[in-house]
C-alpha cells in the first residue's frame, strides 16, 4: 500500500499533531482509535526507551499511528557562549528563587541514536522536523516498514524531502503553534501562510500533502482538502483536550487568551516557535537573535520553564499555541476528531449546494 492509499484508507483524514510537552501516548491512541491518525512526539524519548514506547502504541491500537522526531543538531557550545546565555537568564532564575543552572552535560538526546532506535521500532509512520534525512536514512526506514513524512515550511523544503525519498510532506504554515520546521532559509523567508503553502506544495511535489497550521475545526479541514491536501494535521485544536498533558497553567492561559495573542519567538529555545505572548517573550524580544541555537537555549531555559509551571506563573513558560487558538475547546480527543469530520462533511455539502447555483 502506498502512503497515499494509507491516508485514503483512514476513516477520518485528520492527523493529531505530535506535540512535545503537550501530548503523549493517550492522545495518540485516542485519535487513531477514533479513525484519525495519532502522532506521538518522541523528541523527549531516550533511544533505549523508544522500542517499548512504540510497541506499547502498537499493542493499544490496530490503526495506523505516527511517531515524530525533532532533528536536533549535535552542537558543542564554547563555555563562554554558555556563560553569556546563562547570564542573560540569571535575573529570570533569580525571580523564581533559583540559582542559575550549571553548564549541562547534554542539550538533547543524540538524534542519530534516536533515529536508529526508531528505525528498529518501525512505527507505521515516522515524521521528522527541523532538518532533513539522508536518502540512506529514508531507505532504512522504508526497509523497516515505516512511511516517512518530512515537515516543510517552504516549497523548496518540500522538494528537498521529495528528493531524499519521503512518502509525504507535512506542509506547516506560519499560523502553526509550537516550533516551526524551517531548515533551508531563515524564519522570515520561511513564513508562508497555510493557504499559499498547501496549494503551492501540491503543485510542486507529486506526494501526499498534509496541511498544518491554523486548522481548528471542520471548516478548516474542508478548506485544506479543497486546496489539495490529502489530510490535515491539527495541534492547537487539541491543547484543551482531555488527553492533553500541558497542565492547568498553560491551559488557563489559552482559555483566557486575548484576540491575536500569539507571537513567533526564538527566546525560549533558540529556534522560532509560536506561542502566547507573555512577559518573557516581550522582555527578551530584542535579545532573541543573540541566544544560542536550538537545542542549547531550549535546555538552558528548561528549569526556568518547569519552575514557573510549578509555581503557576504563565509569564515565564513557553505557552505554545497557534494563531487560531481562540477556536480551541475541551473534549475527548476521539470525540473532537469525529465532530470535526462531521462538521467538514456539512461544510462540504453546503459548499456543493452554493457552488451548484447558476
Ligand atoms: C504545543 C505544541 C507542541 C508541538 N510539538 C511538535 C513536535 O514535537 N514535533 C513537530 O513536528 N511539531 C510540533 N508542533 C507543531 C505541530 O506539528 C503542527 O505543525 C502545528 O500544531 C499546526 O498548527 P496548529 O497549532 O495551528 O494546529 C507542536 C505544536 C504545538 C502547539
Amino acid at each position: 500500500m502506498s502512503f497515499a492509499e494509507m491516508l485514503e484508507s483512514l476513516p477520518i483524514p485528520i492527523l493529531q499533531a505530535p506535540m512535545a510537552g503537550a501530548s503523549f501516548d493517550a492522545m495518540t491512541v485516542a485519535v487513531s482509535q477514533a479513525g484519525g491518525m495519532g502522532n506521538l512526539a518522541a523528541a523527549g524519548v531516550a533511544p533505549e526507551e523508544m522500542p517499548a514506547v512504540v510497541d506499547d502504541l502498537r499493542a493499544r491500537t490496530d490503526a495506523p499511528f505516527g511517531v515524530n522526531l525533532l532533528m536536533a543538531p549535535p552542537l558543542k557550545p564554547e563555555p563562554a557562549e554558555l556563560d553569556a546565555a546563562l547570564a542573560r537568564l540569571a535575573p529570570w532564575y533569580a525571580e523564581l528563587g533559583l540559582p542559575t543552572p550549571d553548564h549541562p552535560n547534554r542539550f538533547s538526546y543524540d538524534f542519530d541514536a534516536q533515529l536508529e532506535a526508531l528505525t528498529r521500532a518501525a512505527p507505521p509512520v515516522a515524521s521528522f522536523t527541523f532538518s532533513i534525512l539522508s536518502p540512506a536514512q529514508v531507505d532504512a526506514l522504508h526497509a523497516a516498514g515505516s512511511y516517512v513524512v518530512g515537515t516543510a515550511n517552504t516549497v523548496a523544503e518540500a522538494r528537498a524531502w521529495a528528493e531524499v525519498g519521503a512518502d509525504g510532506i507535512c506542509a506547516q504554515g506560519v499560523e502553526a503553534g509550537g516550533h516551526h520546521a524551517y531548515f533551508l532559509e531563515d524564519i522570515e523567508a520561511s513564513s508562508i501562510g497555510t493557504f499559499a503553502l498547501v496549494a503551492t506544495v501540491r503543485q510542486a511535489v507529486d506526494l501526499p500533502v498534509i496541511a498544518a497550521g491554523g486548522i481548528m475545526d471542520g471548516r478548516g479541514v474542508a478548506a485544506a482538502l479543497a486546496l489539495g491536501a490529502d489530510a490535515v494535521q491539527m495541534g492547537s485544536a487539541f491543547l484543551l483536550a482531555d488527553e492533553a498533558i500541558n497542565g492547568p497553567t498553560w491551559q488557563k492561559a489559552l482559555s483566557a487568551a486575548p484576540d491575536d495573542a500569539t507571537r513567533l519567538t526564538r527566546a525560549f529555545s533558540g529556534r522560532y516557535a509560536r506561542g502566547l505572548e507573555n512577559r518573557f517573550v516581550r522582555e527578551m524580544h530584542d535579545e532573541q537573535e543573540k541566544v544560542p541555537a536550538y537545542p542549547i537555549q531550549n535546555r538552558l531555559t528548561q528549569a526556568m520553564r518547569a519552575a514557573a509551571n510549578q509555581a503557576g506563573d504563565p509569564e515565564m513558560m513557553s505557552l505554545w499555541a497557534g494563531q487560531a487558538i481562540k477556536l480551541a475547546g475541551p473534549g475527548a480527543a476521539g470525540e473532537l476528531v469525529k465532530r470535526w469530520w462531521a462538521e467538514a462533511q456539512e461544510v462540504a455539502q453546503a459548499l456543493a449546494r452554493r457552488t451548484a447555483k447558476t
